[in-house]
């Protein structure tokens, strides 16, 4: 059987990206595989130290030498079928959860060399999912796309397999915005947006995660 590692970059465990994961979680389910969450902010960990360890000739490759809650997780990334990475924007980048995240996964398969791309042990089908404040409008006049298309670039190298993109514009951040200082919002709008987006997003979400596992 198939397995997909869901890994959540949002503190929130049950908010717009953690959502987005279940219905991709549900995708791969229905098309038979079984299924991990991963919410990167109940556990322990750090970005790379830059140890280097990793890149030592006298050491195998493609291990990360820290040893923290992230560890087995590295673990089992390097054993599922399938990865999505959900991350909320924060201040126009990943979650610092997922960039950490992803510090450990990449470079500690990554090794400096034009003739070996990546240490990564296979071909890993992923996918980024997004969520975020910003209208599409915004994300594309803020150059958004460049600036997350390096993350994906890089999956693509260490991964080996161009990773599938679903972002989720407009996206409710609070439940009564009126308790929050958010007069840049207009909350009806927002709540309007959803209404009219959420379930196509979450569609697009359920078909990623089916695709993921039936490559
Ligand atoms: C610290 C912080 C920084 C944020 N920065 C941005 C930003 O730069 N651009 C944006 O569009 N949204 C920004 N947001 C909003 C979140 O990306 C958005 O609400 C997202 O959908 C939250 O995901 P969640 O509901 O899964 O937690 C920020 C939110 C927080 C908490």
């Amino acid at each position: 059987m198939k397995n997909l590692i869901a890994i959540n970059g949002s503190p929130r465990k049950n908010w717009n990206t953690a959502e987005l994961l279940k219905h991709a979680m549900q995708g791969a389910e229905d098309a038979g595989a079984s299924t991990e969450l991963v919410n990167l902010y109940s556990l322990k960990y750090k970005g790379c130290t830059s140890c280097f360890a990793c890149k030592l000739k006298s050491r195998p490759h493609g291990t990360c030498a820290m040893s923290d809650d992230l560890s087995p997780v590295l673990e089992r990334v390097k054993d599922a079928d399938a990865l999505i990475i959900g991350s909320p924007i924060y201040f126009m980048n990943l979650s610092a959860g997922t960039i950490a995240f992803i510090e450990r996964l990449f470079f500690s398969n990554y090794i400096y060399s034009d003739e070996i791309p990546t240490v990564f042990p296979k071909k890993l089908p992923s996918a980024f999912v997004y969520t975020m404040n910003m209208t599409q409008n915004h994300f594309e006049q803020f150059g958004m796309k460049e600036r997350l298309g390096m993350y994906e670039l890089f999956a693509r190298r260490i991964l080996g397999v161009t990773p599938k993109i679903l972002r989720a514009y407009d996206t409710v951040q609070f439940k009564d915005y009126s308790r929050y200082e958010s007069s840049i919002f207009d909350a009806e709008h927002k709540f309007a947006y959803r209404e009219e987006h959420f379930a196509e997003d979450c569609a697009a979400a359920y078909e990623i995660g089916r695709a993921l596992v039936a490559e």
